[in-house]
C-alpha cells in the first residue's frame, strides 16, 4: 500500500470508502466555520463533505505535474486561520499530479512546525508508475500530524466500500466519531478483504492494471491531440486514469457537458472541481470505467463538440 510507512493493524481504522476516512478525519480536528486548505483543482467529493459539515475551503494553487503549491501553502499558513489541509499528494484528482519526494518532505515538516493536521488521501498511490509517487507523506511524519487514508475502489471494486484510516495523534477521536455514526468498523468484510489480498497477489494485479491504463491514457491523449479544438492542453500524468483538459477560446464546460449529455456521452466539467468558477474551461475524461471503441468514439465526438462551441464562440465575438 502506501510505501514508506509500516503500520500495525491496530492502529488502523476500518471505514466505508475512502470518504468516511476523510469525513471522519475531518470532523475530529474541525468544527462548523473552519478553514480547510485544498488543492486547486480539487476532488468533486472532498467539496461535498466540505459542504456537509459546513467547512470553509481554501483552495491552493496546484500544479497539474508537481502537485500542490507549498510555497502558496506556507503564505496561507501565515495569513489564515487553517484548522486542516486535505490532499491527494499521487495522482491528486483531477490533475493526475504526483508530488515529488522533496515537497512531501517539505509538506510533512512544515504542517508539523504549524500543529496543523494533514489528511494525506493516498487513494490513487498503488496506480503511480513511479515509486517515489508511492511514497506518502506520512513516512515523513514523526509527530502523528498526518492522517492516512485510502480504500480499494479504485484498484479492487468500488463497490466494496472497504476502506482505512490510520489517524496518528488524532485516532482516539475518529474511533469515538465512527462509533458514534455507525456503530464501529465492519470486520468480517474487512477479513473477507485481507483474504482476498492474500489469495490474489494483489502485487500482481496492481501491476497488470497499470499495464492495462497506461496505454489506455497515452491512446486518449493522441485522440485529443487530433480531434479537439486547436490550443487545447491535456495533462500528461504518471498513472491513474484521468486527463484534465483546458479548452481554448473560452469553451464553457457545462455547454459542452449539456451538448456531451444530449447524446449520451458523459464528461466531468471543471466547475465541479472548485467552489469558484476558475476552471469553467477545463474538463476531466476519465478512462478507468472501460476502453474500447464506444469511448474512443466518444471522445472524438466531445473533441468535435469542442470544436462547435469554440467557432460559435468566435462567431458571437466578431
Ligand atoms: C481522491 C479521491 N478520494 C476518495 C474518493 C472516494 O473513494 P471511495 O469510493 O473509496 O469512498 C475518490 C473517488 O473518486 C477520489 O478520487
Amino acid at each position: 500500500m502506501a510505501r514508506g510507512c509500516t503500520r500495525e493493524p491496530r492502529e488502523i481504522l476500518g471505514t466505508n470508502g475512502c470518504n468516511e476516512a476523510v469525513a471522519l478525519g475531518l470532523q475530529a480536528v474541525t468544527r462548523p466555520g473552519d478553514t480547510v486548505v485544498l488543492e486547486s483543482p480539487t476532488s468533486f467529493g472532498f467539496l461535498q463533505i466540505l459542504e456537509a459539515l459546513h467547512l470553509k475551503a481554501l483552495e491552493i494553487p496546484t500544479h497539474p505535474r508537481h502537485g500542490l503549491s507549498v510555497d502558496a501553502l506556507a503564505l496561507a499558513l501565515q495569513t489564515q486561520p487553517v484548522r486542516a489541509v486535505l490532499a491527494v499528494p499521487t495522482l491528486s484528482n483531477p490533475l493526475g499530479a504526483s508530488m515529488p519526494l522533496a515537497e512531501r518532505r517539505r509538506l510533512a515538516l512544515l504542517l508539523a512546525a504549524h500543529q496543523v493536521p494533514l489528511i494525506e488521501d493516498v487513494i490513487y498511490n498503488d496506480l503511480a508508475e513511479r515509486d517515489e509517487h508511492r511514497r506518502a507523506v506520512k513516512s515523513f511524519d514523526t509527530e502523528g500530524w498526518v492522517m492516512l487514508c485510502g480504500s480499494f475502489s479504485k484498484t479492487v471494486a468500488p463497490g466494496l466500500r472497504v476502506g482505512w484510516l490510520e489517524a496518528g495523534r488524532h485516532s482516539t477521536a475518529v474511533r469515538r466519531l465512527k462509533a458514534a455514526f455507525s456503530g464501529g468498523h465492519t470486520p468480517v468484510l474487512e477479513l473477507a478483504m485481507a483474504e482476498l489480498l492474500n489469495q490474489s497477489g494483489y502485487v500482481t494485479q496492481l501491476r497488470k492494471l497499470r499495464q492495462a491504463i497506461a496505454p489506455r491514457i497515452a491512446e486518449a491523449r493522441a485522440l485529443v491531440a487530433a480531434h479537439f479544438p486547436r490550443g487545447t492542453k491535456v495533462t500528461d500524468p504518471s498513472g491513474g486514469i484521468m486527463l484534465w483538459l483546458e479548452l481554448p477560446g473560452g469553451i464553457d464546460s457545462l455547454a459542452l457537458f449539456k451538448a456531451c449529455l444530449d447524446e449520451g456521452i458523459c464528461i466531468a466539467p471543471g466547475t465541479m472541481f472548485s467552489a469558484t468558477d476558475r476552471f469553467r474551461h477545463c474538463i476531466r475524461l476519465s478512462v478507468g470505467s472501460g476502453w474500447g471503441d464506444v469511448q474512443r468514439q466518444a471522445m472524438r465526438r466531445v473533441g468535435v463538440l469542442a470544436g462547435q462551441l469554440a467557432a460559435q464562440g468566435l462567431k458571437q465575438a466578431a
